[in-house]
């Protein structure tokens, strides 16, 4: 199977179930300053697992595309990748464990075709400290269901101590292992963040791929959970019922489902072969790096592994608009094709790379997300970029680094200059090694270590800042920038025309973010005339309403925010926010949105536009708030 036929099984199996089918969202958050990429499935459902009606009902499935900057340096085992699809499906407070449960086993054995011999599953162990029960419901019904094949499925209790024992496949784990939420274990959950309890389910590809004897867990029992490679986690089951309060967990207005479940990793235990490098999305990209390279995957096993990983998500990334820079989302594109870069460079590929690997993956993703053919010029354009520039800066670190090598010292290099070397020119560290090693040079790696770690508990603190703007934040502040983003939009593109489209907008209660295409920089006058229109409208007491339109109504009314494959089905109601009144004769905006908004344009304040720049590629950016 390829994972174009398991994605159609899957959305198919939960169409037929009762789910409205979604289009993945960007991996660009919209509106959620918590986080740089969307890194599951579930990150676009965060509001309306809150509770905010969902336009298209309570149940609803996709295949979203993810991006998890964190696992780039787990890169190169033989399941890790930071770009991936995860197939998802969700409850709004409608079905719950019991749907759930047996679904998921139905369309793993009976859609793809699993042996269900091959199956475990964990669930929840439950905590008296903070009042979550032990969930014996999930452990029951997958008894019932490997019961209902011939399997009598036994319940290990400490799995993770003792080990399994034969005949166990049910495992009872602790929230570090089976307690999901975006900011992880409860302890570290934020006031306000959802998160539940779940129940996973892992393929076993078999005991001689029990990888112990390469692995720290060398001296330790095997079970599910400990990371030896014979075990891959296929899905994620969350019941999402709880919310954290100041004083532990309340129960949220509803019981939600949240699953979501890796399509690579599906495919990888369809094919019976742990390796999701040899599904069939990464072949035509292995073919042209054999091309390239005359070197064989096998041989150069860790190699290509980052290099497919690296450059199959910066051509998805820079699809959704992200372009290599230093600065937050693109600084990941920027460190993604570098490092491809320096692997190609290992396999012996000195040039175009990039260019000839990103080709291969559009072509192989067309059919699914036709817009990345149609975006292909820019994307192959930036990737060649970035290639390009990063030759150039080897060359500059070269001669940086010659400077390093002076013969009288005791021929170390120190962990600041390497550091350094990373830090300004972009020269990997472990260039810097093995050029040292060639001239007879050694790095001090414990300094370079303390370094960087200073470095990243920095940006660490960065991302924690960012947190704290919170989406699920629905705070009045927020709640008003989202609005006034509204009338920026539509006077943006009274005074500039309509190639003003939204690209990319991020919200904070402190101000907003505004992201469009247009080709030269703004007039002082034009963005004078933008803001007082805003003004204008503020002033005028506008009210805000929204209605549930079909997409041809939307249209019709003149609707904008209609994103190509948003919404992708005619016939489907989309909600459509209003400020003015058509009737009235004041109308002044009409956008396709999820909410919330306020419900009068007087409630904002005065509108600032505090900066107007170039983000490069022919985007611009205004900041902007409200006073
Ligand atoms: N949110 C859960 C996860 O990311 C399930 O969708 O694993």
């Amino acid at each position: 199977m390829k994972i174009s036929d398991i994605r159609k099984h899957y959305l198919t199996f939960f169409a037929d179930h009762g789910h409205a089918i979604l289009p993945s969202a960007s991996l660009i958050p919209e509106n959620d300053p918590t986080t740089l990429f969307t890194g599951s499935g579930m990150q676009p459902m965060v509001s309306y697992l809150l509770g905010e009606p969902h336009p298209r009902g309570v149940r609803i499935a996709d295949s979203q595309k993810c991006f998890r900057s964190q696992d780039i340096d787990e890169v190169g085992d033989n399941r890790h990748t930071t770009f991936f699809e995860m197939l998802g499906n969700w409850s709004l407070g409608d079905y719950f464990k019991t749907e759930q449960i047996t679904w998921m086993f139905e369309f793993l054995t009976t859609n793809l075709g699993l042996d269900p011999k091959n199956l475990y599953v964990t669930v929840f162990r439950g905590n008296s400290d903070l009042n979550i029960p032990r969930d014996e419901e999930s452990a029951a019904l997958w008894q019932k269901l490997f019961a209902s094949k011939g399997i009598e499925a036994q319940i290990g209790e400490n799995a993770e101590q003792d080990g399994m024992k034969s005949g166990e496949r049910i495992f009872y784990y602790p929230e570090k292992k089976n307690w999901w939420s975006r900011t992880g274990v409860p302890s570290n959950m934020p006031v306000g963040e959802p998160g539940g309890p779940d129940t996973e389910m892992f393929y076993d590809f078999g005991s001689e791929r029990n990888l112990h004897e390469t692995s720290i867990w060398m001296n330790e029992p095997c079970h599910v959970n400990c990371d030896c490679g014979r075990f891959v986690e296929i899905g994620n089951n969350v019941f999402m019922q709880y919310v954290k309060t100041e004083t532990g967990f309340e129960e949220l207005k509803q019981r939600n489902v949240d699953f979501g479940g890796g399509l690579e990793r599906m495919a990888a235990a369809v094919n019976g072969n742990p390796d999701v490098f040899l599904i069939d999305a990464f072949a035509p990209a292995i073919a042209e790096l054999i091309q390239l390279s005359g070197k064989q995957y096998e041989t150069h096993t860790h190699a290509y592994r980052v290099i497919l990983d690296h450059l199959r998500a910066a051509t998805f990334l820079i699809g959704d608009g992200v372009y290599p820079s230093n600065k937050d989302q693109g600084y990941f594109v920027r460190r993604l094709i570098r490092r491809a870069v320096r692997f190609a460079h290992q396999l012996g590929i000195a040039e175009n790379v990039c260019l000839k690997i990103g080709a291969t993956f559009i072509a192989m993703y067309a059919d699914t997300y036709p817009y990345m053919l149609s975006s292909q010029d820019v994307i192959l354009a930036e990737l060649e970029k970035e290639e390009k520039k990063f030759q150039q800066t080897l060359k500059q670190g070269m001669k940086k680094f010659v400077e390093l090598l002076v013969p009288d010292g005791n021929k170390i290099i120190s962990g600041i200059d390497a550091f350094d070397l990373v830090q300004s020119y972009g020269f990997p560290v472990e260039l810097t090694e093995e050029l040292a090693t060639e001239n007879g040079f050694t790095v001090d790696m414990e300094t370079f270590k303390i370094e960087k770690e200073k470095h990243q508990a920095l940006s660490r603190a960065g991302s924690e800042q960012k947190f704290k703007g919170g989406l699920a934040d629905h705070s009045d502040m927020s709640v008003k920038y989202h609005t006034a983003t509204h009338l920026l939009h539509q006077a943006l593109r009274q005074v500039l025309g309509d190639m003003v489209v939204q690209k990319g907008s991020n919200i904070t209660p402190e101000r907003l973010r505004f992201d469009f295409p247009y080709p030269t920089r703004p007039t002082d006058d034009q963005m004078k005339h933008v803001e007082e229109l805003v003004n204008d409208t503020i002033s005028k007491k506008l009210p805000v309403h929204f209605e549930m339109l079909t997409l041809d109504e939307a249209k019709t009314r003149g609707a904008i925010g209609l994103f190509a494959d948003k919404y992708a089905e005619v016939g489907d109601k989309v909600k459509v926010y209003f400020v003015g009144d058509e009737a009235m004769g004041n109308s002044f905006s009409k956008e396709v949105c999820g909410g919330p908004h306020v419900s009068n344009t007087s409630e904002l304040g005065k509108f600032q536009i505090q900066k107007e720049e170039s983000i490069g590629s022919g985007l611009r950016r205004i900041k902007a708030i409200l006073t």
